[in-house]
């Protein structure tokens, strides 16, 4: 693999800055922020007098604990422009949640926000290891969804020549790869193993492709995944992460001249990390649920968000910033199986050390009497025999009771058997009967 390491002079003065220069940064932005929503969202003004805090409060960034969090039924329930803090006509883009599972939540940007934006995804991929000039291969889905169009934003910062292909038409996305000779591509892990699938039945060697780096985001992904990737292509993967509550893609993004965490753009957006039960803000170090405070956002200003994405802080390696570990998983992905934790994303840790087992997967609850059962979903690699995957399925098992400590179901399809995604992969389907 290619060595994409930053030379002197490619980096923006803040991701090497010491820590005070940071955090003072973060105060001045911090106080203005808090003082910017307390006065232009009427959400936050009602939240902040309930909890009896004023903006001016804030004397330290630590005093942000006093501040009332925000959750997603806040947003909901001020669907579609309430928690906007600037007149619609500063408003220069709207992007919203899929909204399938309820009230869409919608978020939005003035120029400036849109700048801003391009400025931390531009980072993200300059981290990745994306130089102007190179071609980026962009098949987020484009639309309401920010992957796609912040991706393209940061591109067009950085200089990058991008293809704006979105999700779908697998065959396309190695054809365009192939021709225009991608430097780059940012997509979903999950639709990357589609991808890959189809270089298998284009008879196309991906170790070829001209793609030097993944850049993959948008849903949990392990490191064995990575590994996985990473060889299958020949090329360096790297984490990126984002929400649209917060801005979208580029709110933290792995180095990939050490791929150990994501590194958060602290200057932007303030992360905490709490304990879920008590809300009580947790050490660096502890694991917990990430929360986020945005410190310049100047149409959807975000205060102690909770994201319900786990994970810990960790100090900074390749840039000055507070590393994020990769998330383990969200808080509403988590299984409860017969009282056992169990996340998606340890069932993917344990797929990738099956032989014989392709990475893709699904995980199907149902009822077995009056417990919950589950049932794993995954697939043969081509040309494995039926002995080989009655192995597989007892390697697997076996691996699960051992490591999460629950009895599973596996079931191994064929080759393609189970469902592909173009986008965010469904880990689970839910078959428990509703109402109990
Ligand atoms: O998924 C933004 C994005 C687009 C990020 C493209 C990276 C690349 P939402 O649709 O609002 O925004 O979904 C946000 O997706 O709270 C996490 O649960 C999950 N997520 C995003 N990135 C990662 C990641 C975009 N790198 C939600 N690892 C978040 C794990 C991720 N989960």
């Amino acid at each position: 693999m290619e060595d994409l390491s930053p030379k002197a002079g490619d980096l923006d003065h803040i991701e090497t800055a010491s820590r005070d220069e940071i955090s003072a940064l973060q105060l001045e932005r911090m106080k203005w922020s808090l003082a910017h929503a307390y006065n232009n969202v009427p959400h936050y003004r009602a939240a902040f007098d309930k909890a009896g805090v004023h903006p001016d409060d804030l004397q330290s960034l630590a005093d942000l604990a006093k501040f009332p969090f925000t959750v997603k039924t806040d947003l909901r329930d001020n669907y579609p422009f309430g928690m906007f803090a600037v007149p619609s006509d500063q408003v220069a883009r709207v992007h919203a949640s899929s909204g399938t599972t309820g009230q869409p939540t919608v978020v939005g940007y003035t120029r400036n926000d849109l700048d801003m934006w391009g400025g931390v995804v531009a980072r993200s991929l300059r981290a990745a290891g994306l130089r102007a000039g190179d071609m980026l291969h962009n098949a987020y889905g484009y639309g309401l969804f920010t992957g796609g169009l912040g991706i393209h934003l940061g591109a067009d910062t950085l200089g990058l020549t991008t293809v704006p292909i979105s999700g779908g038409m697998t065959p396309r996305q190695v054809r365009l790869i192939e021709d225009f000779r991608a430097d780059g591509i940012t997509v979903t892990p999950s639709y990357a193993l589609s991808i890959l699938d189809e270089y298998a039945t284009q008879g196309l060697d991906p170790r070829e492709s001209p793609l030097k780096v993944g850049i993959f985001g948008a849903e949990p992904w392990t490191n064995a995944m990575r590994r996985e990737i990473e060889d299958a292509f020949d090329m360096h993967a790297v984490d990126i992460y984002g929400l649209s509550e917060v801005v979208g893609p580029g709110v933290a993004c792995e180095c990939v001249e050490t791929k150990d965490g994501l590194h958060i753009w602290e200057d932007h957006f303030y992360p905490e990390v709490i304990d879920p039960e008590t809300g009580e803000v947790l050490p660096d170090g502890e694991l917990g649920e990430l929360v986020f405070t945005s410190l310049s956002k100047e149409a959807f200003p975000i205060i102690r968000y909770r994201t319900r994405d786990l994970t810990r802080l960790l100090p900074g390696t390749a840039r000055s910033m507070r590393r994020m570990e990769k998330v383990t998983g969200r808080s509403d992905d988590m299984i409860i199986l017969r009282g056992v934790n169990v996340f998606p994303t340890q069932i993917e840790e344990i797929l990738m050390q099956v032989q014989g087992l392709a990475p893709h997967f699904q995980i199907e609850l149902h009822r077995k009497g009056r417990m919950d059962a589950m049932r794993v979903l995954c697939e043969a690699c081509e040309g494995v025999n039926m002995p080989a995957r009655e192995a597989a399925v007892k390697d697997m098992g076996h691996r699960i009771k051992q490591v999460i400590g629950v009895s599973v179901e596996i079931n191994v399809s064929d080759p393609g058997g189970v469902a592909r995604s173009q986008g965010k992969a469904v880990r689970i389907i839910d078959n428990r009967p509703k109402g109990d």
